[in-house]
């Protein structure tokens, strides 16, 4: 084979497994990004969760309440309340696939 051909191989080879390594799972995301408030079950039985007060996303009654769009507006941009930020925006941390399938990941808390 030729040096450039295997170059060339090359590249794409790293390209391809360092794409994959970018994007990462959403249940790898939930445990680095999210867990430590909204807890590694959803339930938001964390210090900070607790002092948040946040919803027990197992609840079918909380996740009737969710809309997707707002979830998803939630991960991007954050979340305010009376003007102080409570979670901070994770757009620049993940791509708008990993977002979404995070809301997805949040679904499949429901009991
Ligand atoms: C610093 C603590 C903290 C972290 C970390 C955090 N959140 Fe939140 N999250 C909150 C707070 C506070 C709210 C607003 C709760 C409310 O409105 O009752 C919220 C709201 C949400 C909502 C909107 C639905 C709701 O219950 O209001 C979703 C969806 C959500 N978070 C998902 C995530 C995901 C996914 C991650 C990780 C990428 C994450 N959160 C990381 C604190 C956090």
């Amino acid at each position: 084979m030729k040096t450039t051909t295997k170059l060339a191989l090359t590249t794409l080879m790293l390209t391809l497994v360092t794409g994959v390594a970018l994007a990462a799972p959403a249940a790898e995301n939930w445990d680095n990004l999210c867990a430590s408030c909204h807890g590694a079950d959803g339930k938001g039985q964390t210090k900070s969760g607790k002092k948040l007060k946040l919803r027990d996303y197992t609840e079918a009654k909380v996740q009737t309440e969710l809309k997707d769009d707002a979830m998803t507006k939630a991960i991007t941009s954050g979340v305010k309340i009376d003007g102080k930020e409570k979670m901070k925006a994770f757009k620049e941390e993940i791509s708008g696939g990993e977002i979404q399938e995070l809301v997805a990941y949040v679904r499949k808390f429901k009991a």
